[in-house]
């Protein structure tokens, strides 16, 4: 171990995902310093797929801070599709809440903030290591190796943990300080990459007898589709021709065919729901994958991750500002007031759409969903509620 380099910022920022990179660069363009520390390189992060679908408050954070190639290359998606056992519903967004949202992958922006950060100077250290944080409730401290094996302690007045799902910022809390909420699920999604043409112009979420899938796009020439799968699959053991005979199966029917291609990528997510309370420690305030977790299947991992670094600007901006503290005082309570719309919002999606593995009552179970889902698509108030939902809620 050679000496310690001493660096002092403003804000610490652990994690260089979007919601690091995100807080970064706004606190930049509002003159405020931060030093972002991740531990993954910038291509791990930017090879890793995720998910692809934006809502309008978050194209306009985007937008707003001048990083709008979503506008060039995003897709705006005015509503979506349905289909249970075959056949379609579509809920319009812009008819039923004057909301879109927007198809552009989670690679796409982070790729757009990380070239913005560089661009603009920004210190954003990728690939380090022997990372850990000290004094959270005075000034808070981080430790760490870089990539060229030099060892650094960053002395901040404000530390963000956006150091995602397996945060070490979060486990720094002590346990008498906080609660943590779990739901696990039985069911995972097989994602795929496909070298294939769109099969429809907006996404489906697909509900059958024979379990979910969601037909979700990238480009031109490459697609994203999902099922629900068993959480124990190993995709590596599946072929392209037993994929597909399941995403027909679940899709397909009444005229309408998915375009098929060869599969590119095979991976298997599992499902889980996840809360830290308060996102707050002292000096330290968690946000996005790190404070909370959802399945994918409403789409709002980005979009809260989005959502909290937007309700955490504020409050910094006003606290440098001003000296005030009474914004980001109310961070912790204003994020989570929409994390827990946003848990309800996926369990409710997931159990709507999702088939339950046999059991005694599985009759009675797909019968009654069936029933809720005809009540829901079949009211323009409940294709609302999922209109609102999906698209986003007011930020209070
Ligand atoms: C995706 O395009 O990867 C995607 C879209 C919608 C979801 C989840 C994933 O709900």
């Amino acid at each position: 171990m050679g000496d310690r380099t001493v660096i002092t910022t403003q804000v610490a920022i652990m994690g260089a995902g979007p919601a690091g990179l995100m807080l970064s660069h706004l606190l930049a363009q509002a003159g405020i310093d931060s030093t972002v520390v991740e531990i993954r390189s910038r291509e791990a992060i930017s090879n890793t797929i995720r998910a692809g679908i934006l809502e309008a408050g978050s194209v306009n954070l985007l937008v707003d801070s001048g990083v709008d190639n979503v506008l060039r290359n995003g897709h705006e998606h005015e509503g979506t599709e349905f289909r249970v056992n075959g056949v379609s519903h579509r809920i319009d967004f812009k008819g039923l809440v004057g909301q879109s949202v927007w198809l552009y992958p989670q690679n796409d922006v982070f790729d757009d903030l990380a070239a913005r950060r560089e661009a603009d100077g920004g210190d954003v250290r990728y690939s380090c290591s022997n990372v850990d944080t000290a004094d959270l409730t005075g000034q808070p401290k981080v430790f760490f190796t870089d990539e060229d094996g030099k060892d650094f302690e960053l002395r901040a007045q404000i530390l963000v943990g956006a150091d995602g799902s397996r945060s070490h910022c979060r486990s720094a809390i002590p346990e008498s300080e906080r609660r943590w909420y779990f739901n696990e699920y039985p069911f995972a999604w097989f994602g795929i990459l496909t070298e294939a043409p769109r099969s429809s112009p907006e996404l489906i979420y697909a509900n059958s007898e024979h379990g979910f899938a969601l037909i979700s796009q990238r480009t031109d020439t490459v697609q994203r589709m999902y099922f629900q799968c068993d959480p124990g699959t190993n995709p590596d053991e599946w072929t392209d021709e037993q994929i597909w005979e399941q995403l027909r199966l679940r899709v397909n029917g009444n005229g309408f065919e998915l375009k098929e291609g060869p599969v590119t990528s095979k991976v298997v997510l599992p499902f889980r729901s996840f809360v830290a309370e308060p996102m707050r420690y002292g000096n330290l305030f968690l946000a996005g994958d790190a404070a909370h977790t959802v399945p994918p299947t409403g789409a709002k991992g980005l979009n809260l991750a989005l959502h909290d670094v937007r309700l955490l600007f504020e409050g910094l901006d006003s606290f440098f500002k001003s000296g005030s503290s009474a914004i980001l005082d109310a961070y912790s309570e204003r994020a989570l007031d929409r994390v827990w719309k946003a848990q309800n919002f996926s369990y409710w999606m997931t159990t709507l759409l999702h088939t339950v593995p046999q059991e005694e009552n599985h009759a009675f179970f797909r019968a009654r969903q069936l029933g809720e889902l005809r009540s829901l698509l079949d009211s323009e108030h409940g294709r609302a509620y999922i209109a609102e939902c999906y698209t986003g809620w007011q930020t209070k």
